[in-house]
């Protein structure tokens, strides 16, 4: 069982059809969350994006709208578009999201099959944090956690040092790498290697049905090529995605890592070796780090969904 905790956003769009086209993974439900765009949006694309998959009955609910330092980062409307999908979310959303929030959601999930729920994280960790708040035993509950996040070893694609799910809420990343999940984190070291160039893209949405996917890559594409010799975009979200599904398309490690809450560096995402000791009641904390995918691999997943969805 898998919940999808996201900001589409266009890479969380095809993340989701990844997920969806995958006959081993049953998505339970969606949250969604502040990041690329506002949460109510996130949701609403979603829902667009499930539409469009045809899994219009799984529930999406509306999570955390700002980080839990209570600031109010900027959306990434140059990246993604004004409506996180290209300028072209113009029709009303298909259905209404959830009545309860994506924390409360995620709680309820958890309770009723414990062990059970992977969450895939491909935004910012708020609605994690707000989860931990209300179900301290939540590690305990949850199998594990895939989060996109951190940039370690590169400069971050946020400021020199974070990437943007780390930089978009450093203190709720810093208590949820901590919190005692078995975490599998896939940073951005991995995730900007996924280059897809425009060609390939247009091979995959070229079929009448999936036109509307091309039409949401567009401003993407143009952001990510702006200091390319060649068009396309990275897609970080689908690699996080792919490894939930598929974790030998990923090479681990495993480390500790905190995040800097504030300052310069906010967002910088340290590795900690030997990792923190655990806290009382909480069982050993197993975190680790991609440090290479097979890129190839993910791309012809992302290709045969978008074919078969
Ligand atoms: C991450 O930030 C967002 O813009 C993307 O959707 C991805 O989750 C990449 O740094
Ligand atoms: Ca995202």
């Amino acid at each position: 069982m898998v919940v999808v905790d996201t900001d589409p956003g266009v890479d969380d769009a095809l993340a989701l059809v990844l997920l969806a086209a995958d006959p081993g993974v049953e998505i339970v439900a969606v949250g969604s969350v502040f990041g690329n765009v506002s949460s109510a949006m996130a949701a609403e694309n979603a829902l667009r994006v499930l539409e469009w998959a045809e899994l219009s009955e799984i529930p999406v609910a509306v999570g955390a709208s700002r980080p839990l330092d209570g600031s109010q980062p900027p959306l990434a409307h140059a990246v993604h578009g004004v409506d996180g999908l290209g300028g072209c979310a113009r029709a009303a959303p298909p259905r209404l999201p959830a009545s309860e929030s994506a924390a409360g959601q995620l709680v309820r999930l958890v309770r009723q099959h414990p062990m059970r729920v992977t969450v895939v994280a491909l935004g910012p960790l708020t609605n994690l944090a707000f989860a931990l708040t209300l179900e301290p035993q939540l590690p305990t509950l949850v199998h594990d956690v895939v989060w996109m996040g951190g940039a370690i070893g590169v400069p971050g694609n946020m400021t020199g040092h974070a990437e943007a799910n780390a930089w978009n809420d450093p203190t709720a990343a810093d208590l949820v790498l901590n919190a005692g999940f078995k975490l599998n984190v896939v940073p951005q070291d991995v995730t900007e290697q996924a280059w897809a160039t425009q060609e390939w893209l247009e091979g995959i949405t070229d079929s009448p049905g999936a036109h509307t996917l091309g039409d949401w890559l567009g401003t993407y594409i143009e952001f990510c090529s702006r200091e390319r010799d060649e068009r396309g975009c990275i897609l970080h979200d689908p690699v996080a995605a792919a490894a939930a599904t598929d974790p030998a398309i990923v090479r681990w490690e495993p480390v500790g890592l905190t995040v800097e809450s504030a300052g310069e560096r906010r967002g910088a995402t340290q590795v900690q070796r030997p990792t923190r000791p655990e806290s009382p009641g909480v069982r050993r904390r197993t975190l680790r780090v991609a440090v290479g995918a097979q890129i190839d691999a993910v791309l012809a997943r992302i290709r045969h969904a978008v074919l078969t969805i």
